[in-house]
């Protein structure tokens, strides 16, 4: 199944690999694969659009051909000031779509153009102190597939979820008609009440991987989304 299938499929948990124990990745990997889970949350920082310098395509050429072997999607949250310098790399290193921040991207359908020109999906992401509306308008010229409203500010995993991204939820929900996803303190307190609010996509990094068995945690997270 293509990665639109399955953000438009209903309610997804989306581990965030950046939280993973990296001496264990392929084996973490491997246990929410059995359990079920296709769609993962890869993501890249520059060191310079947020403090650290995250994971790359070195990572993601190692992981991709068992995720696509199960059928899965690596969905990529691009947190770098110039996106589509890295788009090619990302797309020839396994990625299936891209997410990028409306706070860097000046033409987001020039930004969208690039990436789908290399068989990239596409996503648009908002920082908290960016408007919804600001977000949403920008979703619209990319034509974007996805919109991503972060819950925390960008750059680690492990922070504390910011309560008013609910509200921010529900007011993108009545501007737009994709997908909403939410990354940042997401865990089992609050994916329902962002699903009432219109969100079906939760990333979840500290939630899954901080706890004892990843896997048991994104199953008690999928049925708590569901
Ligand atoms: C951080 C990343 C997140 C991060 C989430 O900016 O975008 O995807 O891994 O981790 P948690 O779920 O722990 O906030
Ligand atoms: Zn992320």
């Amino acid at each position: 199944m293509a990665w639109s299938d399955w953000i438009r499929g209903g309610a997804e948990v989306e581990p965030s690999l950046y939280a993973a124990d990296f001496r264990r990745l392929g084996e973490q990997i491997d246990a929410l694969l059995a359990v079920g889970c296709r769609v993962f949350h890869f993501d890249c920082g520059d060191g310079h659009f947020v403090p650290p310098v995250t994971i790359g395509p070195v990572v993601l050429r190692s992981i991709a051909p068992v995720i696509h072997e199960a059928g899965g999607v690596l969905d990529c949250h691009l947190m770098v000031d110039d996106p589509a310098h890295h788009f090619e790399e990302f797309a020839s290193s396994g990625a299936d779509s891209v997410t990028f921040h409306v706070e860097v991207a000046g033409d987001p359908a020039a930004v969208a153009e690039r990436a789908r020109s290399l068989g990239l999906s596409v996503g648009v992401v908002f920082n908290p102190e960016t408007s919804p509306g600001r977000a949403a308008a920008a979703a619209a010229e990319a034509s974007a597939e996805l919109i991503l409203c972060m819950a925390i500010d960008p750059g680690y995993s492990g922070q504390a979820f910011m309560p008013e991204a609910v509200d921010r939820v529900f007011e993108l929900a009545t501007l737009v008609d994709v997908p909403i996803q939410v990354d940042g303190g997401v865990g089992e307190v609050n994916i329902a009440s962002l699903r009432r609010a219109g969100a079906s996509l939760f990333v979840a990094g500290s939630a899954v991987f901080g706890a004892a068995d990843p896997a048991a945690a994104y199953l008690r997270l999928a049925a708590a989304a569901a």
